[in-house]
């Protein structure tokens, strides 16, 4: 039966996705949607990423929050990687189908933690462990163990390859773990603070994070970006692939933003980094090429909502350009947004507030007898 609500449930209409709904203070991060500017606990994005290693950004993330300071991250970070390689047997067991977002959430939620290192220590070191073994096991190979004496960017690269990295390679994927490192109270930073709201443990916080970045109008755009270079092929392709996109009333990946209204500067902070990989790679010259003419197509197609340039093209750029594979883009997003995840729960957990919202009722009244 589908009788109308009563009055008395006529309550206002849920604001659409929740937007611009604030729902905690946060020392963590603040994005200024209209200026397109990141802070990190008061210092700009543009001054963390490539300025600094992933571990000093953590910390600098971490700190107030009781768990790095007096813990050094570098080595606090290599020594998860070790205790996370032991749940790797575990991994090359697990049925063949699992892809290897799947298999680092196995990982995860197999991961013993005891009293050696804190909580977000263990878990944000043992993921990229958890990646890169899961690669190298769908791809065949033997997993790869980490080795100590690298910082997780580089010691990510040398687990998926066997061998240590260039510089570049390892520095360009440090700054990219950097830059997304936290960002405000997106779709699955909320989520692991609803997670961290009922005071569940922080691993099943991040692994139902790890579910609300998976989808593409969040974290799995980047695969879908470079899927779209790809297809595109060449700059002279670029406005007719472009508006025939549109024109089907596709979304095109890597561009918009709930926040932005101008561009988002991590893809600035990202594009800056493929300069030190070499101006002549043709794949960075076409995908600047086809931002262009994405940018032009966008404002015309949509006059009065600003669309500009999101973290996630250049992330597919840049990731392609270091030789990572596309499956890889957004496990590795998991990864350096993993601290920022933790750093979240413990803020909310501080604050001892459950998160429970309440719906507007819409169906059918019960008969009345
Ligand atoms: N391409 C074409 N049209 C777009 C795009 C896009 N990339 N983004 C938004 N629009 C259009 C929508 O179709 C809609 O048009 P309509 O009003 O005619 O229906 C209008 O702009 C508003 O879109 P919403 O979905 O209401 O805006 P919202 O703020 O919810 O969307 C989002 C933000 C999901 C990121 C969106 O811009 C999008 O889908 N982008 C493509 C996917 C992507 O790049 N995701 C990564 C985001 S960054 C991150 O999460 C790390």
């Amino acid at each position: 039966m589908t009788e109308a609500p009563s009055p008395a449930r006529m309550t206002p209409d849920p604001i659409a996705g929740l937007e611009g709904v604030v729902a905690a203070n946060t020392s963590l991060s603040h994005v200024d949607g209209e200026e397109g500017v990141l802070i990190l606990r008061g210092r700009l994005i543009e001054d963390l990423a490539g300025k600094m290693p992933f571990e000093a950004a953590v910390q600098h993330l971490w700190q107030d929050l009781g768990v790095s300071a007096a813990f050094s991250l570098q080595p606090g970070f290599a020594r998860a990687r070790q205790q996370a390689f032991k749940v790797v047997p575990l991994l090359e067991g697990a049925d063949a189908a699992l892809t290897v977002y799947e298999r680092m959430q196995l990982g995860l939620a197999a991961l013993p933690l005891g009293d050696e290192l804190p909580a977000p220590v263990a878990i944000s070191g043992a993921l990229p462990v958890f990646l890169a073994a899961s690669h190298r096991i769908a791809s065949g190979h033997q997993p790869v163990a980490p080795d100590a004496t690298l910082g997780t960017a580089a010691d990510i690269l040398k687990m998926l390859t066997g061998t240590v990295p260039p510089q570049e390679s390892a520095d360009a994927l440090d700054r990219y773990l950097v830059t997304i490192l936290d960002h405000g109270l997106n779709a699955s930073t909320f989520t692991a603070r609803v997670i961290g709201s009922t005071q569940a443990d922080l691993k099943q916080a991040v692994l139902g994070a790890m579910g609300a970045l998976s989808g593409p109008l969040h974290g799995g755009a980047p695969g879908p970006v470079l899927d779209m270079i790809d297809a595109i092929g060449a700059p002279e392709n670029a406005a007719g692939w472009i508006e025939s996109a549109l024109a089907r009333k596709e979304r095109l990946m890597g561009f918009g933003h709930r926040i932005y209204r101008t561009r988002d500067p991590r893809a600035d902070v990202l594009k800056d980094g493929l300069r030190v990989l070499g101006e002549e790679n043709p794949k960075i010259r076409l995908a600047e090429d086809i931002e262009l003419a994405a940018l032009s197509a966008l404002k015309e197609a949509k006059p009065d909502r600003p669309l500009d340039t999101n973290v996630e093209f250049y992330t597919a750029v840049l990731l392609d350009a270091i030789g990572i594979d596309r499956t890889l883009f957004t496990p590795l997003f998991a990864v350096g947004r993993t601290p920022g995840w933790c750093a979240h729960v413990l803020e909310q957990q501080q604050t001892g507030k459950l998160i429970r919202p309440s719906s507007h009722y819409v169906g059918p009244e019960p008969e009345t007898v």
